[in-house]
């Protein structure tokens, strides 16, 4: 069964405090991976990497005040890194989680952002009115049981050229049996229920009004653990034989599929961005 919005949701309440402890930085707060592109050594700095290219793309819109909202911005850390950058404009990010919406929200009294807000809300039904500059999610529309729904909120919320970013897994077709293994395996333990190819999301986009402007592969800025393929399968085998009731044991095994997934080329680490006609 693909992962439904209460499956989402209970691994998101139940994994942050882990996720933050073990899987970030104390710095940076983020609940996504470290790019390393030349130059990068320290862990902080690589969990900031994507923030920053989500800083540098909001700069490029020119404006004075801009408004932008984070869907998926599990606690905050890269929309205060945004604001902070930019010193100016508004910003909203929008968790399926309560346990991250609350630390959003303490995170943001403690640093005094009287220019940012979060909510509880699914990002398929998004429960603002905009309208925003830009929107952005890091590795949260790959969660989206409905893609195509998530888009069409995101068109009707954004302003004529206005921009939307995507930095995420996108699957690439393969009809090999073996392949699908470890990606369902990757879906399974990362509750990811819908993983679209970059062309089908390019098309669904296009649809409601938004058009692909630009596309970046970012795989190889990743540092890749996979392991060797006996040792990776008999790990799967023996982890999905653990008690699953805490949703970090699938989440563990789902992170080791991903890697076997990018090394071998199954899945991209893509940056797109999109701009509404
Ligand atoms: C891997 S975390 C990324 C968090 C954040 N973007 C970051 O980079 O630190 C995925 C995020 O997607 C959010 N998410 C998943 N499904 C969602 C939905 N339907 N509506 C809103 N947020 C959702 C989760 O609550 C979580 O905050």
């Amino acid at each position: 069964m693909p992962a439904s919005l209460t499956d989402v949701r209970a691994y998101y309440d139940k994994n942050t405090p882990l996720f933050l402890r073990f899987g970030s930085s104390p710095e940076t707060q983020t609940i996504h991976r470290s790019l390393w592109p030349q130059g990068i050594h320290r862990l902080e700095d690589a969990l900031a990497v994507s923030n920053n290219l989500i800083l540098d793309e909001a700069r490029t819109l020119g404006l004075s005040h801009p408004q932008i909202a984070d869907l998926g911005c599990g606690v905050g850390a890269t929309l205060f890194h945004v604001l902070a950058g930019l010193g100016a404009g508004r910003g909203v990010g929008v968790t399926l989680s309560a346990v991250q919406a609350r630390l959003a929200e303490s995170t943001r009294q403690s640093l005094s952002f009287s220019n940012a807000a979060f909510l509880q809300g699914d990002f398929q039904h998004v429960p603002l009115q905009g309208p925003f500059d830009l929107i952005y999610s890091i590795e949260a529309f790959i969660h989206a049981q409905a893609p195509a729904k998530y888009l069409s909120e995101v068109a009707r919320l954004l302003k004529p050229k206005g921009r939307l970013i995507l930095l995420d897994d996108f699957y690439l077709p393969t009809q090999s049996d073996y392949a699908q293994r470890w990606l369902k395996a990757y879906k399974d333990g990362w509750y990811v229920p819908n993983m679209q190819t970059v062309d089908e999301v390019r098309a669904s986009a296009l649809t409601v009004g938004l058009t692909l402007r630009e596309t970046k592969l970012l795989t190889p800025s990743l540092r890749l653990r996979a392991l060797p393929d006996l040792l990776a399968k008999f790990i799967l085998w023996a982890g999905n034989k653990l008690p699953q009731d805490h949703p970090i044991v699938p989440s563990m095994l789902g992170s080791m599929a991903l890697q076997q997934c990018l090394k071998a080329g199954w899945i991209e680490y893509r940056w797109l961005v999109f701009e509404k006609n």
